[in-house]
């Protein structure tokens, strides 16, 4: 049987009308917020559950909305991965860089924060290759980590502490305000290629520990996912 006549213009003028009727969707990849790479509590007792679930649901999940939120008044960070925003913040429009700064920043380091910390037990050692490293530019593991402590411990106000490795090679220890990193290519960040990070935000520990900052920090290192480190220094011989 013949179809009718007019079926084939109505049909084509439906699917134009359902095209107009659909709302687009949003031109941009967002950014999302990764999930925990383990249980709420399976950082206990170093760090409880309770501040794992609100720093994760509630603390990195808003840099992630807030950071979304930038792309219709600036739609080139939708082209852009985590990775290479950090090195063009400077380069963002005045009008949303502090937002895009703070919170593309908080998305990319609690994003490496959650990675480089495992279950007491699960994390590993320092690979033949990175304690090398540690050693030529430290003298030993544990110079290392008190360098390191100092910088926690001594970061003024909101911050992260972190191992780098520079371009020049070396690894250093440096540290960082509010939710900045060495990947950002901004005036008084020593910049590098972050291997470790420390948050020391009150909102990391002060469940917890209060005010006691180098208690959470003397515990964090039982956490730390050597075998992740491991690779982020590898990724930089590459
Ligand atoms: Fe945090």
């Amino acid at each position: 049987m013949r179809p009718h006549p007019l079926l084939r213009p109505l049909l084509a003028a439906l699917a134009a009308l359902l095209l107009v009727l659909t709302p687009a969707g949003p031109a941009w990849a967002e950014f999302s917020l990764p999930p925990l790479p383990y249980a709420t509590d399976a950082l206990e007792p170093a760090i409880d559950a309770t501040t794992m679930a609100l720093h994760h649901d509630r603390h990195h999940s808003g840099y992630v909305a807030n950071l979304n939120a930038q792309i219709p008044a600036y739609p080139p960070l939708a082209d852009l991965s985590l990775d290479a925003l950090q090195g063009q913040v400077g380069r963002v429009p005045a009008a949303v860089r502090t937002a895009v700064r703070n919170n593309g920043g908080g998305h990319w380091n609690h994003s490496q924060f959650w990675a480089v910390m495992a279950p007491v037990g699960q994390g590993g050692e320092p690979s033949a290759e990175l304690l090398a490293a540690i050693e030529a530019s430290f003298g030993s593991l544990e110079a290392m980590q008190s360098k390191f402590n100092q910088a926690a411990a001594g970061r003024f106000g909101s911050g992260w502490a972190w191992l780098i490795r520079k371009p020049t090679g070396t690894l250093a220890i440096t540290s960082t305000a509010n939710q900045d990193n060495p990947l950002m290519n901004l005036p008084g960040i020593e910049r590098g290629t972050p291997l470790l990070g420390l948050d020391v935000w009150e909102h990391a520990y002060y469940l917890k520990y209060q005010n006691r900052r180098p208690d959470y920090i003397a515990a964090w290192w039982e956490l730390v996912n050597w075998n992740e480190v491991n690779r982020r220094f590898a990724a930089t011989e590459a």
